[in-house]
């Protein structure tokens, strides 16, 4: 859990970045239900387990009931930042094979639970635009008052796209250096032409006077100046 910096490290700079992003989130949250967050960026390697990861534990800090949930069938890794097994997970929930109670890590920090992938399958798209995950992460929703699903990269596979259908909202990480302005603008058409509700850009590797680990977060404008107007 050494890149959880909002529980190692409950008072750094970073920590207060995510509580944060977290008060953005929490302050969308009042016109709209906002439970079910996916997070996604444009490549490989920006940061989105690390962001989702925080974020998670950022809200499970404030007493809410947090469930991750690994979309990332192909390429999983929220067993390995949280040092759990990923024996099993989602793809034997969604396969019938196993149950949620048999499959998830409960509490692995207070408030905060984990699903993770299980066995990868071999056609993750299929099963992420399934009839049964949706109706899968609907009755979640009873249960948590956040669910953090991490998915993989939206300028590579169409899967966070699908994914971005049954959440409420999507945040886009921007790793500072990785992706042009090109680029991520094009990840958020693609997000935007499936009908994703985008929250806002986390701004991620950030050089800051000589802070490598700095976040920001940009909320979507348009989101912004219709909220001025009421
Ligand atoms: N703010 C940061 N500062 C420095 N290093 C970071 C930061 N965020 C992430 N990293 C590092 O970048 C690498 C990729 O991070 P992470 O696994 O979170 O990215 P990802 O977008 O989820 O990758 P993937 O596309 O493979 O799922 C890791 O080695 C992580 O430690
Ligand atoms: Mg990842």
């Amino acid at each position: 859990m050494d890149r959880i910096m909002s529980l190692r490290k409950p008072k750094s700079p970073i920590a207060e970045a995510y509580r944060l992003i977290r008060s953005s989130i929490e302050f969308s949250n009042v016109d709209k239900e906002l439970k079910v967050i996916c997070v996604t960026s444009s490549i490989q390697n920006e940061g989105k387990s690390t962001v989702m990861s925080n974020l998670a534990v950022s809200f499970a800090k404030l007493d809410k009931k947090v469930l991750i949930v690994e979309g990332d069938l192909r390429n999983p890794s929220v067993h390995r930042m949280f040092n759990i097994s990923n024996i099993n997970g989602l793809t034997d929930i969604l396969l019938e094979k196993k149950n949620f109670t048999e499959c998830v890590h409960c509490n692995v920090v207070e408030n905060l639970h984990i699903l993770t992938c299980g066995k990868i399958p071999i056609n993750p798209s299929e099963m992420l635009s399934s009839k049964k995950i949706r109706s899968f992460i609907d009755e979640l929703r009873e249960h948590y008052d956040y669910i953090f699903i991490d998915a993989p990269p939206v300028g590579i596979v169409s899967d966070a796209g699908i994914i971005s259908t049954y959440t409420d909202g999507c945040i886009l990480v921007v790793g500072s250096g990785e992706v042009d302005v090109e680029m991520a603008r094009l990840s958020k058409e693609r997000l935007e032409k499936v009908g994703a509700n985008i929250l806002g850009v986390v701004l991620n590797k950030f050089e800051h006077k000589g802070n490598t680990e700095y976040y920001s977060y940009y909320e979507d404008d348009s989101k912004r100046r219709s909220r001025r107007k009421k």
